[in-house]
């Protein structure tokens, strides 16, 4: 694996009351669907590849065998950010934090460092408690830095304004197809960073698109990268998902794939009226 490159461009967390000091990736690994044994071995095969940020959730019953990845790997654990995410059935202060105790044992880790609301299910009207809960969390040092996902811009205010504590981050939907101008130009102008997940458009035809696959051919390489690439151009930190060593090692390159204005102008009209592949947060529920 020496000769693959390890991404070194790196994101700052907004300065203020979140994180002081900490830093992360600029890209990270989704492992939705990577479970058990070879689950284990493919979040090894990535750290092994250079990926340092490691999406999981409590609802994708994996949070034990990206621990164990973290656990077996040579990395130092410091250099390893284990990222986890709260389910709308745990909004409850206490219930919350419970979760993240939970979170915390099946990972095996003696800390998290980064766990974010879900979703905000704004119907069930437990969000602000339970960011309140993350920030306690957070206090009692059972996790480093604390966002969300999947929040709109009423949502953030909701929080702030409640807590005076701003997320590190928004772990949002954005691929060319929904790429949420407003959402991440509200996260900007609150300091927050945006995280995008789907970037590769997961199942849907976006990878396969003659835009996209017109671009790859045009510099040489692969759909993927030029999606990634994209995410990257529009400072966005993706989440790729692979469950493949060569894939995972080929999309941490994609930080050498510059998109001229044109690609970017081409891409630019991939963005449908409703171009997500999820539900609409403002009324999604996620238990
Ligand atoms: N916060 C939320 O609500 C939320 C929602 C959805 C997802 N997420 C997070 O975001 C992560 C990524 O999203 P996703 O899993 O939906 O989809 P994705 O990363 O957009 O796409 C994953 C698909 O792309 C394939 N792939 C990966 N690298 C490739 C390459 N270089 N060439 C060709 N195909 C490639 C994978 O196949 P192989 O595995 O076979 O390589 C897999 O089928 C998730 O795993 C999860 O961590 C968060």
């Amino acid at each position: 694996m020496a000769d693959i490159p390890i991404p070194t461009r790196a994101v700052l967390t907004p300065e203020g009351t979140v994180g002081a000091g900490a830093r992360l990736p600029a890209i990270g690994l989704g492992t939705y669907g990577l479970r058990g044994a070879a689950g284990v071995a493919a979040v090894g095969t990535a750290i092994d590849a250079g990926f340092r940020l490691l999406d999981t959730a409590f609802n994708y019953d994996n949070e034990g065998a990206v621990g164990r990845a973290i656990i077996d790997s040579t990395v130092p654990r410091d250099e390893l950010i284990y990222s986890t995410k709260l389910p709308g059935r745990y909004h409850g202060y206490e219930l919350a934090l419970q979760a993240v105790e939970e979170s915390l044992f099946r990972s095996g880790l003696d800390r998290l460092d980064l766990v974010l609301i879900h979703w905000p299910n704004p119907s069930v009207r437990k969000y602000v408690e339970a960011w309140r809960a993350l920030v306690e969390a957070r206090e009692r040092g059972l996790v480093r830095m604390i966002g969300v996902s999947n929040f709109l811009p009423e949502h953030l205010d909701r929080i702030i304004g409640d807590s005076g504590v701003v997320p590190v981050l928004n772990q949002i939907e954005v691929h060319p197809y929904h790429p949420q101008d407003e959402v991440r130009a509200a996260n900007a102008e609150r300091g927050i960073l945006t995280e995008g997940w789907s970037p590769l458009g997961a199942s849907s035809d976006l990878i396969g698109h003659d835009i996209v696959t017109g671009i790859a051919e045009a510099h040489g390489t692969s759909p993927a990268l030029v999606l990634l690439a994209w995410s990257i151009a529009l400072g966005v930190i993706p989440l790729p998902k692979s469950a493949t060593a060569a894939r995972q090692a080929a999309n941490l390159t994609a930080f050498d794939l510059e998109l001229g204005a044109t690609d970017l102008d081409r891409l630019r009209r991939l963005a449908g009226t409703d171009g997500r592949r999820h539900s609409d947060p403002s009324e999604h529920e996620e238990m």
